[in-house]
């Protein structure tokens, strides 16, 4: 199971999202790519946020070694789920889709611990360490149901 995760930066909440499934795809010795992207081409290139960084390193995950890319339209080709932090990012993610298959791969990460809700995940990229504590606390849960899913369907 392929999952590519999308923000708008790609340096604060998708790479940690990619960062914690990584971690638990090893863990469960799941198969499968894990990857983030973003639509805000400012930030190509760079490193995580050094917040997003020492959270993660916090709880014995490197991110360090991450660099920002844009999603491109082939992302649909190659990954089977979208999960996306926010209505933005739905939005830009929608609107370079090309059919039906494309859009049905895509839902808010936050469906996943509260279905329907399409909730946003918090941008910590506007607030402290412990902000960013709280993203990741809630997305790595939002990643276990990820990696209960496929192991169940397995
Ligand atoms: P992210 O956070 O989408 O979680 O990576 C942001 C990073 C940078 C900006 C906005 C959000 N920015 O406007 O530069």
């Amino acid at each position: 199971m392929n999952v590519l995760f999308v923000c708008l930066g790609n340096i604060c909440r998708s790479p940690i999202a990619e960062g914690l499934l990584k971690k638990k795809f090893e863990e469960s010795k799941t198969t499968g790519r894990v990857e983030s992207a973003g639509f805000e081409s400012f930030h190509i290139n760079d490193s995580p946020d050094p917040r997003a960084v020492k959270v993660c390193a916090h709880h014995g995950i490197d991110i360090s070694g991450k660099r920002a890319r844009l999603f491109r339209v082939s992302d649909f080709d190659a990954f089977d789920k979208i999960y996306v932090m926010d209505f933005k990012n739905m939005q830009d993610v929608m609107e370079v889709a090309r059919d039906e298959t494309d859009k049905k791969k895509v839902d808010y990460l936050l469906n996943l611990i509260e279905p329907g809700s399409n909730k946003s995940v918090a941008d910590p990229y506007y607030g402290g360490f412990d902000a960013c504590e709280a993203t990741f606390r809630q997305m790595e849960r939002a990643c276990q149901v990820i990696t209960d899913q496929i192991n169940k369907n397995a």
